[in-house]
């Protein structure tokens, strides 16, 4: 490790007095999070509002032959009632969101009570569509209000809410609807970000052509540009008409804590993307403590994530974890370089912005511009920045803590995946001394190992591949409609333990250190995407024979893709032909799966079996032409000659 790896920043003085959980605290609680689970997680349900309070705490198996996890399984409640009814009394004129659009001149406030009623009109709407108890929604939404109403009215009635991110495709919509049998879509006519529109009600539309999307009886649209759209008479409904007609409450459905609230497909590294099943009361117990915990929210706080409600930094952190704290949440349409680079400290002064959570590839991409981006803003309200997503470099660490924050606020790196809920690892502002590039220290109740790859597990300073020993009430339940790929996946590598699928190194001091995925999996821009759905992309064009598909370090997307093709017969390499793939791959999956390198290849290296050893194309692509190690399994080695000699990373 470089000296940089080195520096420890020790918790600031000020900090430590008014933190939640002080060093000593952490050591103690995080003691009997482990030794007395039950006691411990039957005090911290206690955060939320029960209609019938839970007496069976824990009962979760990650016993391959039978993973069965349920917490608080006897207790029940309404996610909304917690987010939004029980605020009322205490705060129902403070903000709940405050929404920045894309433009800076458009912004707006609602406060708790408006939320609610909000909430309850759309609750109401979606009754008098036929939407109840267990009805699948999905979300395909831009950064607006009306997100987080949708997702809170789908909670008040029982209803599960699926958001497909709103800059993939209308497959993979189309494949989600499907997947999760979804009675009803959620749109608006457009999206805007960075000044583009994109057409959100056509991609619905055409996703809606796709086999199999019958089940889909209607498409609820919100006006956000008033750009022109195509309608669909008895299907397509004006969110606007269905919830002005509608009373400003409505009666909350008792849950069962084990009742699912949402779904959310995360890429794996082979197959379709999978729906990850979370349920209601162990999930809402634990974002509710993890967001009051890692990023030290105080009542009055202005608390700002600029992750997309897509994915489930947003489902966790900005909209559940902090309205069941009856926090103010910042929910910010753009991107953070729009309309000038300096837009995101402008914003943190706008709304005097005390907790920042962002992601490296943003903070990389901020000072590509220099020190002097910062200038056009004092964020002398900052108290906390917190990063998630991907492994932060230290140079970038250094660089939002001494120019972002001025040197005085922690840094929080927060390691977690969409299949755990919540914040599994990271320091706490008031507990943790921090080493820049570390997530640090597991939070409570969390039990993470090291194994080697026949399973041992590793004592002290290690490193190998990350797993979760027992269960935390956040983590996913099941995948929807596939609990067996469920268990494979997660619990099957290393029985009895869930396997996380990221190595990690752990340090003398017991600080863990993320480096990255193990499996087919990548993470561009801090976006999670299977190099085999990019590949089955591009082999559907007439044109690909065979492609492979691999991650190379890339300085502000952290990874970047760089795929080799090979043609069919009678196809010869161009320059068209290259944009014409990426931009097939672009339709196919959406922007963010866009390629930046294509190497023609005329064979890939595969073993006599036939399997493509994408070891050794990882290191072409890394330009790591070295060691390439045993090369002897391939059953034409001078194949790895050619793809070196016409390498396309110079
Ligand atoms: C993968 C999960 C849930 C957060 C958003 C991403 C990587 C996430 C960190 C971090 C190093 C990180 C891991 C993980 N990752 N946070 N702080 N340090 N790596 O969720 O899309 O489910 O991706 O993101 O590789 O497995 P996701």
């Amino acid at each position: 490790m470089t000296e940089q790896h080195k520096n420890i920043y020790p918790v600031p003085d000020a900090l430590a007095k008014r933190a939640w959980i002080g060093k000593a605290d952490y050591e103690a609680l995080y003691r009997q999070s482990i030794e007395d689970p039950e006691g411990y997680w039957a005090e911290q349900a206690k955060r939320l509002d029960w209609i019938k309070a839970p007496t069976k705490i824990k009962n979760a198996s990650f016993d391959v032959n039978n993973v069965d996890i349920r917490w608080f399984e006897d207790g029940t409640l309404n996610a909304s009632v917690n987010c939004l009814d029980r605020h009322l009394e205490t705060r129902g004129d403070q903000p709940a969101i405050i929404w920045e659009g894309d433009d800076p001149a458009n912004d707006k406030t609602l406060t708790y009570r408006e939320l609610y009623e909000k909430t309850c009109q759309l609750a109401n709407g979606f009754k008098e569509m036929g939407i109840g108890k267990g009805d699948v929604v999905t979300l395909y939404m831009p950064m607006v209000p009306e997100a987080a109403i949708a997702m809170l009215a789908c909670a008040r009635i029982g209803a599960i809410h699926s958001v497909v991110f709103g800059g993939f495709s209308p497959d993979a919509v189309a494949q989600r609807v499907v997947g999760a049998k979804s009675k009803l879509i959620i749109t608006a006519d457009e999206s805007v970000r960075g000044g583009k529109q994109v057409p959100l009600k056509d991609n619905v539309d055409a996703a809606l052509t796709r086999d199999g999307t019958e089940v889909c009886e209607n498409v609820l649209v919100v006006k956000r540009t008033g750009g022109d759209i195509d309608w669909h008479e008895g299907r397509d409904v004006w969110y606007d008409d269905l919830v002005s007609r509608q009373a400003t409450d409505c009666p909350a459905e008792e849950m069962g804590a084990e009742d699912p609230l949402f779904i959310l497909y995360t890429s794996g590294s082979t197959g379709a993307p999978k729906g990850m099943k979370h349920t209601t009361g162990g999930y809402l117990t634990y974002v509710a403590m993890t967001h009051q915990y890692v990023f030290d929210y105080h009542d009055g706080d202005i608390y700002w994530c600029t992750a997309d409600v897509g994915w489930i930094t947003g489902h966790s952190y900005i909209v559940y974890g902090p309205l069941a704290n009856g926090a103010t949440t910042l929910m910010f349409e753009g991107v953070p370089s729009y309309p000038t680079p300096g837009r995101m400290g402008e914003v943190v002064d706008k709304h005097k912005v005390n907790v920042l959570y962002t992601a490296p590839t943003a903070i990389r991409a901020l000072r590509a511009h220099g020190d002097d981006v910062m200038d056009s803003s004092s964020r002398d309200s900052l108290r906390v920045l917190g990063t998630v997503g991907e492994p932060i470099n230290p140079e970038a660490w250094e660089w939002y803590y001494r120019v972002v924050g001025k040197a005085q606020c922690p840094v929080v790196d927060t390691w977690w995946q969409t299949e755990n809920g919540g914040i599994l690892i990271s320091p706490l502002p008031g507990a943790t001394d921090l080493k820049p590039g570390s997530a640090t220290l597991p939070l409570f109740g969390i039990k993470p190992g090291i194994v080697d790859n026949d399973g041992n597990l590793l004592e002290g300073e290690a490193e190998g591949n990350l797993v979760i020993l027992d269960a935390w009430p956040g983590i996913a339940r099941s995948i929807w409609g596939d609990h067996e790929r469920f268990v494979q996946t997660y619990f099957s590598t290393y029985p009895g333990m869930y396997f996380t699928s990221d190595a990690a190194y752990r340090d003398a001091d017991g600080y863990y250190w993320i480096t990255g995925r193990v499996d087919d999996v990548l993470n561009v821009s801090g976006h999670r995407m299977g190099t085999s759905e990019i590949e089955s992309s591009l082999v559907a064009h007439d044109k690909v024979a065979e492609a492979a598909v691999v991650g190379f370090p890339h300085d502000i997307k952290g990874q970047g893709i760089y795929i080799y093709v090979t043609l069919a017969e009678d196809f010869e390499p161009s320059d068209e032909l290259k944009k014409e793939l990426i931009q097939w791959v672009r339709k196919d999956i959406g922007p963010i799966a866009s390629p930046d390198v294509i190497q023609w290849a005329t064979d890939l290296p595969k073993t006599r079996s036939g399997k493509i050893m994408r070891r050794i194309l990882r290191k072409i692509a890394t330009n790591e032409t070295e060691g390439l190690g045993d090369t002897s399994t391939l059953a034409d080695p001078s194949v790895v000659d050619e793809l070196i000699e016409h390498r396309a990373n110079r």
